[in-house]
């Protein structure tokens, strides 16, 4: 075996974003694209020489290939040690959990996350750091400015390794240990929650369906739900990781998850549906014909928290973006703790989670989670519901009207309109900056709106500030319509228009989200010119 130094010459546009580099998996089999990449990481991260790098991603298309050759660059770079997961698989927040509980250096994740895996679909890889979350700013920047200027990289010449059995083998020089990908994630759970209330709940009639989209929760809810929880065998639906989804868009919402939701919405609906992204991150949480929020779901769940083991303390704060719904200050403000409100992306929580400023945070995105890892997890959020369910033994919609009329509600719902032509989607937000000027003052849906503003947030750990998050309007009753442009779409513009309004009189609660926002949603559409500048009648996706 030899160490070979590769020739390679700089790609265009290799500039990660917040959730890493996300390409079409054609892009990123173009020759030594992939090479280039990880040897930008690797030249940008600091002095690794004998340390131990984690190596996992969700399954999808080109997820084994990439593996090998990552395997092979890692050793020929000089890393100690890889702790890669059986199958190429390991999903984002047991990444992160792995990283963190080994003291790994940090970790390479191949992911696209939501975004539908084939040969002709998404490909993506990101690192993370030794605190288990997503590399800050500094980093990306530095990883993309190297992708600019080099030249070569360093790959071992060795056959394929067999990732498909645990155990450890050495290449050149370098340990491989192939991990069992759910063992130390579920020993976190098992700490956090209390396992057996929750089989208690699941033993008694409790009926639950988790939907795995055929991405990388399979594995971890089967034996998590059925083998330790005892939830009965088939609860655990699509659970086999496909590398290209079985077709679908491994995206947990009331679009892509349709198979979940019809069967939520049946007469003979189980108790609790809940399902999870491509890599395991995000969670869609239904009750019995009745759907949980994200920005609810937050709320509810840090109205709870101390009746869960790993929480009992108390939380030391609450962090949510700026598009989710204010729901969660109410419950912050009555627990007497800080509630922050970050920009959209998870990188923004890790800072006030190290500082220990905050304990839960979340995402209207289907994101939700807590300083026991640095990424939003989609498996913790749904034990986290049985748990509270199991204390509690109340059904999901009776638990979230009751806290309804304790804090008051918050109806919100986000329209997408995906796949829109970027000029048309810049002239939309255009549209909007322009109409800001005049709104402050004037009524807009039989609402005084109080101010207007491009959201810009100051980090308070490290003094950074980010600017263009998102374009505001703020009424005096507290409620917002919000614009913004997708950061993670990789054909087109996606734009975001979130609306959200507050109801605190329990007798008008019960509306359906889209009703009780029409005038909002009308006014939205109207200020941004939306419909006319794209073209487009209708969002995509509803949420
Ligand atoms: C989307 C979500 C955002 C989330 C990100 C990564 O980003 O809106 O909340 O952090 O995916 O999962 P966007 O496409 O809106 O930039
Ligand atoms: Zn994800």
């Amino acid at each position: 075996m030899a160490i070979r130094t590769v020739s390679t010459r700089p790609f265009d546009g290799q500039r990660p974003g917040t959730s890493g580099l996300r390409k079409k998996v054609a892009v990123f089999q173009q020759e030594h694209y992939l090479e280039n990449f990880v040897q930008s990481v690797f030249d940008s991260i600091g002095d690794f020489k004998g340390e131990t790098l984690v190596l996992g991603g969700d399954g999808r298309y080109f997820n084994r290939q990439a593996i090998q050759t990552i395997l092979r660059m890692a050793a020929a770079n000089g890393f100690g040690r890889v702790l890669v997961g059986r199958h190429g698989i390991l999903s984002t927040p047991a990444a992160s959990c792995v990283i963190r509980k080994h003291g790994a250096f940090g970790g390479l994740i191949l992911s696209a996350s939501h975004n539908p895996g084939g040969p002709s679909q998404d490909f993506g890889i990101k690192y993370n750091t030794g605190n288990g979350g997503p590399a800050p700013e500094a980093v990306t920047e530095a990883i993309y400015r190297r992708t600019q200027s080099i030249d070569c990289y360093r790959i071992v010449d060795a056959p394929d390794i067999d990732i498909d059995r645990t155990g450890t083998c050495a290449l050149e020089g370098m340990a491989v240990e192939v991990i069992d990908p759910v063992a130390d994630y579920a020993a976190l759970m098992q700490e956090i929650f209390d396992f057996d209330a929750i089989r208690d709940l699941l033993g008694n009639g409790f009926r639950f369906v988790f939907d795995a989209m055929h991405a990388v929760t399979g594995p971890y809810a089967v034996e998590i739900f059925e083998r330790q929880l005892g939830a009965s065998e088939g609860c655990v639906i699509r659970a086999e990781p496909l590398e290209d989804f079985g077709g679908g868009h491994p995206d947990p919402n009331l679009t892509y998850a349709k198979e979940l939701v019809e069967r939520m919405f049946d007469e003979h609906a189980p108790d609790l549906g809940a399902a999870s992204d491509g890599d395991g991150d995000r969670n869609m949480i239904l009750g019995a014909r009745f759907f949980v929020t994200p920005s609810d779901s937050l709320a509810i769940l840090a109205a709870n928290a101390q009746r869960v083991p790993g929480y009992a303390g108390g939380l030391s704060g609450i962090a949510r973006s700026m598009p989710t719904s204010q729901a969660a200050d109410r419950v912050a403000e009555a627990l007497g703790i800080p509630c922050y409100e970050t920009p959209t992306g998870w990188k923004f929580f890790g800072n006030l989670m190290d500082a220990g400023r905050v304990t839960l945070c979340g995402e209207e995105s289907f994101g939700t989670g807590s300083d026991h890892v640095r990424e939003k997890d989609g498996l913790w959020a749904v034990l986290f519901w049985l748990n509270v369910l199991a204390v509690r033994r109340m059904s999901v919609a009776s638990l979230v009207r009751g806290h309804w009329r304790r804090f008051g509600r918050n109806y919100y719902s986000r329209h997408d309109y995906e796949g829109v032509d970027m000029t048309a989607a810049e002239a939309v937000m255009a549209r909007v900056r322009k109409a800001q000027e005049h709104l402050p003052g004037s009524k807009l849906a039989g609402r005084v709106v109080r101010a207007c503003d491009d959201f810009a947030y100051t980090d308070p750990i490290d003094g950074s500030v980010s600017r263009h998050q998102g374009l505001r309007i703020l009424f005096e009753d507290g409620s917002r319509i919000v614009f913004r442009l997708s950061g993670t779409g990789t054909s087109g513009a996606t734009i975001r228009m979130y609306l959200e309004s507050y109801e605190p009189d329990p007798s008008r609660q019960g509306l359906d989200a889209q009703q009780a926002l029409a005038g909002l949603i009308a006014a939205a559409v109207d200020v941004s010119g939306l419909h006319e500048l794209t073209g487009r009648q209708q969002p995509t996706v509803i949420t």
